[in-house]
């Protein structure tokens, strides 16, 4: 999903839902040193080991943010972004496995489009039961994602469908992974709340 981003040096992504940052190493090799990552999961815990990692590898060019992506405020998230040195609004904005564990997750989807600029490029990827000849593994799939808190029915990537141009599809793991990627049309900013 990281690639069907087409990050380039210099910009700034958002990761919503970041946890421990596990996505930070691919996002670092798009953007650079001159680029950005800003960060924002509900957890202390998960963004302290995000902290430790950028720490670790000498990253000074990640701003991480704690908030609960549903009930955060757009405005106030974007001022503190600014404070930290970024961006108001990133140029791209990815979610890994994480809206479906958010209650209400249209909220937290409407927050990332909020938070990011004209024409950004963005990203979502989820899990569903697996199809196909796969389907025999649903209930593995629906145990991993009842352990980890998620809504195996939830299809998040649906809603940006909805609200993208130029979506890209891709999947994984007997379609249980679905990934979508697109490009925020310049006047969805604040519609479909
Ligand atoms: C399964 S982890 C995925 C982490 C990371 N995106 C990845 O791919 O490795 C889900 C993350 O979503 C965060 N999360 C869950 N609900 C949230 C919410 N309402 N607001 C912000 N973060 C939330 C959790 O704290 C956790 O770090």
């Amino acid at each position: 999903m990281i690639e069907l981003l087409e990050l380039t040096a210099g910009e700034q992504v958002l990761d919503l839902g970041c946890g421990t940052g596990m996505n930070f190493p691919l996002l670092q090799d798009q953007v650079g040193p001159n680029g950005r990552i800003v960060g924002i999961d509900r957890s202390a815990d998960m963004l302290a080991q995000a902290r430790k990692k950028a720490t670790r590898q000498g990253w000074d060019n990640v701003i991480l943010i704690q908030a609960d992506a549903t009930a955060l405020d757009p405005a106030e998230i974007s001022a503190q972004i600014t404070r930290a040195g970024g961006q108001a609004l990133s140029d791209a904005a990815l979610t890994t496995y994480a809206l479906s564990l958010m209650q209400p997750w249209q909220d937290a989807w409407t927050h990332m489009r909020m938070l990011t600029a004209e024409q950004a490029r963005l990203g979502v990827l989820d899990m569903q039961r697996p199809t196909g000849a796969s389907s025999v593994l649903t209930p593995l799939a629906r145990i991993a994602c009842w352990m980890g808190g998620a809504d195996i029915d939830a299809h998040p990537w649906t809603a940006l469908e909805r609200d993208c141009t130029d979506v890209r599809t891709a999947s994984a793991r007997g379609g249980h992974l679905q990934v979508r990627a697109g490009v925020k049309p310049s006047d969805a900013a604040t519609s479909h709340n």
